[in-house]
């Protein structure tokens, strides 16, 4: 679907004309042997439509298969019977410097992922772990910038979560008031592009009126994305600090990243769209 829109000139668009560098990274994912839709907790999903659980594994080994051609390590978690959202492995802990915030659900359809992964962590090396004692849907909600813990509240975790995990963490969190239930997540709204500074892109009409002045005071060369782009899942996007792996749906999205440097790689995750997920949801960064 080609759309043509005038190339909106934003901050920060030619700051960093050449590529930037990519650092390998390591991910937890967990393929979707078991994905289904048979309750609906965002709106995205509807019981009622299909899904295509051989398309729906093919796209996620595509994700998977990419990543390792990038030179990234991606750990697997075993699929379990009866929790169709776990591909979506980014909402089962937080993990940075090593440390690992296990996640509660807010739903107790998905309530069974939480001890899945903290059993995963423990067999494999992970000391220090922290069982969550408020709602957190892991990095669902939390993002990792080099200054802060960014950290959405309003349709899922709990605004009791993001002391919880400054306190962990040792991380200045800034909440984030979610408004619009298409973007329940912080990660369906917000994409961290770099790791080494503080340069993300997100779209503003998922925050309220306090938080867009928050982000546009602490990000203010931040890519903005425009509706077209963010209801394409667009902002749910995975960087390595020079590669963006992203729905290939969310075009308006890929000049603006080119600009600055970085090189958007269009993914296909319809499939798993159905369940309200795309790139960044079935991907769980394990940060030394
Ligand atoms: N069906 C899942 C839910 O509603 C989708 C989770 C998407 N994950 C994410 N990190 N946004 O909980």
């Amino acid at each position: 679907m080609p759309h043509h829109r005038p190339a909106a000139p934003q901050r920060g668009a030619s700051l960093h004309p050449t590529p930037r560098q990519a650092t390998p990274r390591r991910y937890l994912m967990c393929p979707p042997a078991h994905f289904k839709v048979t309750y609906s907790i965002n709106p995205w999903m509807d019981p009622a439509k299909p899904v295509d659980l051989p398309l729906a594994l093919a796209q996620w080994e595509d994700l998977r298969d990419r990543y390792r051609a990038l030179g990234h390590t991606v750990e697997l978690l075993d699929a379990q019977p009866g929790l169709p959202d776990m591909v979506f492995a980014a909402n089962g802990a937080t993990v940075v410097d090593g440390r690992v915030l296990g996640a509660r659900f807010a739903h107790r359809e998905r309530a069974g992922e939480a001890g899945v992964h903290l059993d995963w962590f423990r067999a494999n090396g992970f000391a220090d772990i922290h069982e969550p004692a408020h709602v957190n849907e892991g990095e669902g909600d939390f993002a990792v910038t080099a200054s802060y813990l960014l950290a959405g509240r309003g349709f899922r975790s709990s605004p009791l979560s993001h002391d919880e995990a400054q306190e962990f963490f040792g991380r200045p969190v800034i909440g984030l008031d979610l408004v619009d239930p298409r973007y329940y997540h912080l990660d369906t709204a917000l994409c961290v592009l770099d790791t080494a500074g503080d340069e993300i892109m997100y779209y503003p009409g998922a925050f309220s009126p306090g938080s867009r002045s928050v982000l546009a005071r602490l990000f203010p060369d931040a890519l903005i994305a425009d509706e077209q782009d963010a209801e394409q899942l667009g902002l749910n996007a995975v960087s390595d600090g020079r590669h963006v792996l992203l729905p290939q749906a969310a075009l308006g999205l890929f000049e603006p990243l080119r600009s600055r440097g970085f090189e958007p790689i269009g993914m296909d995750l319809g499939e798993l769209l159905k369940g309200g997920g795309s790139v960044k949801c079935c991907t769980q960064e394990l940060r030394p």
